[in-house]
């Protein structure tokens, strides 16, 4: 794995994100996403609206200086969540884990929570490196994928002194 960050978002980062965003397989892990990955216009309204939200901290990944994915923290029925989307060309060597590091660290409120499919082992194994554990799980309608599916609830909560 090259070198982690997490930087500001900008204009030019937006068609590297859409077309991330629309990488089918990626699409069926994550499976709580756009209904139709494909939508552009329904992609910039989406995303204009996080850049506008003081409620949303949303980061770009790079790994070594060069784009490798997203990682955000947004707020949510009063709880305050984490989420990331790697792209292809990155995954497999700890990119999702570092980022999901250097995130947790930029915000002091806990407990954080993380909602993720419970087939998307490789996102499940990246909150567990980073101490998220499981707290509840629900079948949700997964606009992604079109079908019900499991979804995992998971908290990280203070380490103990
Ligand atoms: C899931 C995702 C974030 C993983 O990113 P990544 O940079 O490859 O993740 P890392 O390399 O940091 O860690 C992946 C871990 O999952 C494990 N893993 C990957 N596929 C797995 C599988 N099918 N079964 C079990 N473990 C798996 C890896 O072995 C690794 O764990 P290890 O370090 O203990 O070996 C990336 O594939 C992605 O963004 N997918 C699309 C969007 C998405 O699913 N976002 C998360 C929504 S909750």
């Amino acid at each position: 794995m090259g070198h982690v960050e997490l930087r500001g978002l900008d204009e030019d980062d937006l068609d590297a994100i859409f077309e991330m965003m629309r990488d089918r397989s990626a699409v069926e892990m994550a499976a709580f996403t756009a209904a139709n990955p494909d939508d552009r216009d329904a992609f910039d309204e989406w995303i204009a609206r996080q850049r506008r939200s003081d409620e949303v901290a949303l980061y770009v990944v790079t790994e070594n200086g060069g784009f490798a994915g997203t990682a955000a923290l947004f707020s949510a029925d009063g709880d305050r969540e984490v989420t990331y989307w790697i792209a292809r060309h990155a995954w497999g060597r700890g990119v999702a884990t570092e980022a999901l590091h250097i995130l947790v660290s930029r915000e002091a409120e806990r407990p954080l929570f993380a909602r993720v499919a419970a087939h998307n082992l490789g996102s499940l194994a990246v909150l567990t490196k980073v101490g998220f554990t499981e707290v509840s799980r629900d079948i949700e309608y997964a606009p992604g994928v079109g079908r019900d599916i499991e979804e995992i609830v998971l908290v990280l909560v203070p380490a103990l002194e």
